[in-house]
């Protein structure tokens, strides 16, 4: 089994993508799009963006590689009635089958981030987007204490046994020398790419820091793999103290929910 796929499959990232919504509809509205258009929603999970992303009218190709998700997002485009929405299998990767040019605008908000190869994932999503097209990320910055994933992560990496050699970290598409770097080797020069630091919410009215963390360690792969390291050393309750510690000192919340802000890095190309 592709353990990329495995830990993505291994959760159920719906549970996370609910405090999400919000601040997915707005990254959508914050493109100024004008359909007809045709956009691929890379790494899409549950559809946080793509449905909005079909709610304005565009046509809509989700693509992830975790079959659940795959599931949840069709189930979701089904109920909301949205028949120019479909999420299919694939891999970030490689996208065999998605034909050239074939989309006007690539979104992936904290999704391709976490494919293997990020050479392949620049060369393919350049690929597929016509020439005056759009690719855009959003990437969670490693080096930014306010960026409460990639701290999370941060944290849940401490408690995990070192990744096999060879293993390049999704954090590090939060860091424009490797941005440059990897769509500079799919074509792309340094004038067309533009970054800037936005902030993402999450947000629940009826969940506490501390259900927040419980949610993580419950159905987001990468947390459920610290826990389980944890467990074996010993060092659960550690864990669980830092997770809570970073949850509770984001929380922006004063009504006994969460509402967490966090920074992330909007990358903007135009092959
Ligand atoms: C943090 S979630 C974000 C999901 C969604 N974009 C959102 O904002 O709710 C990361 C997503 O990337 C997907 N993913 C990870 N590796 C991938 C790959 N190689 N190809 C496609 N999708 C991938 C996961 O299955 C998961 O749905």
């Amino acid at each position: 089994m592709n353990p990329n796929k495995a830990l993505w499959e291994k959760g159920d990232f719906t549970e996370i993508a609910a405090l999400m919504r919000q601040s997915g509809e707005a990254v959508v509205k914050s493109l100024g799009l004008t359909p007809p258009l045709r956009v691929l929603d890379l790494g899409c999970g549950d559809g946080t963006t793509a449905v909005p992303l079909a709610r304005m009218g565009a046509e809509v190709v989700g693509i992830d590689i975790a079959r659940n998700l795959v599931e949840a997002g069709n189930k979701r485009a089904a109920e909301a009635g949205l028949d120019r929405l479909t999420f299919q299998e694939g891999d970030a990767c490689n996208l065999a089958g998605v034909e050239d040019h074939s989309f006007d605008l690539t979104l992936t908000v904290f999704g391709a981030m976490f494919a293997p190869k990020p050479f392949e994932v620049a060369r393919e999503m350049v690929r597929v987007t016509r020439p005056g097209g759009r690719i855009v990320m959003g990437n969670w910055i490693p080096s930014d204490p306010t960026s409460f994933v990639s701290q999370l992560l941060k944290i849940s990496s401490s408690f995990t046994p070192p990744p096999p050699e060879g293993f390049v970290s999704p954090m590090t598409w939060g860091v424009e020398s490797h941005i440059l770097e990897r769509f500079g080797q799919a074509g792309v020069p340094k004038e067309k790419i533009a970054m800037a630091k936005d902030t993402f919410h999450f947000i629940s009215p009826d969940k506490s820091p501390a259900q927040l963390v419980e949610c993580f360690r419950q159905f987001y792969g990468p947390t459920m793999n610290a826990f389980a390291a944890a467990q074996k050393d010993g060092k659960v309750e550690e864990l669980h103290q830092q997770l809570l510690e970073l949850a509770k000192a984001q929380n922006q919340s004063s009504n006994g929910g969460t509402s967490i802000p966090a920074t992330f890095l909007r990358v903007t190309v135009c092959p």
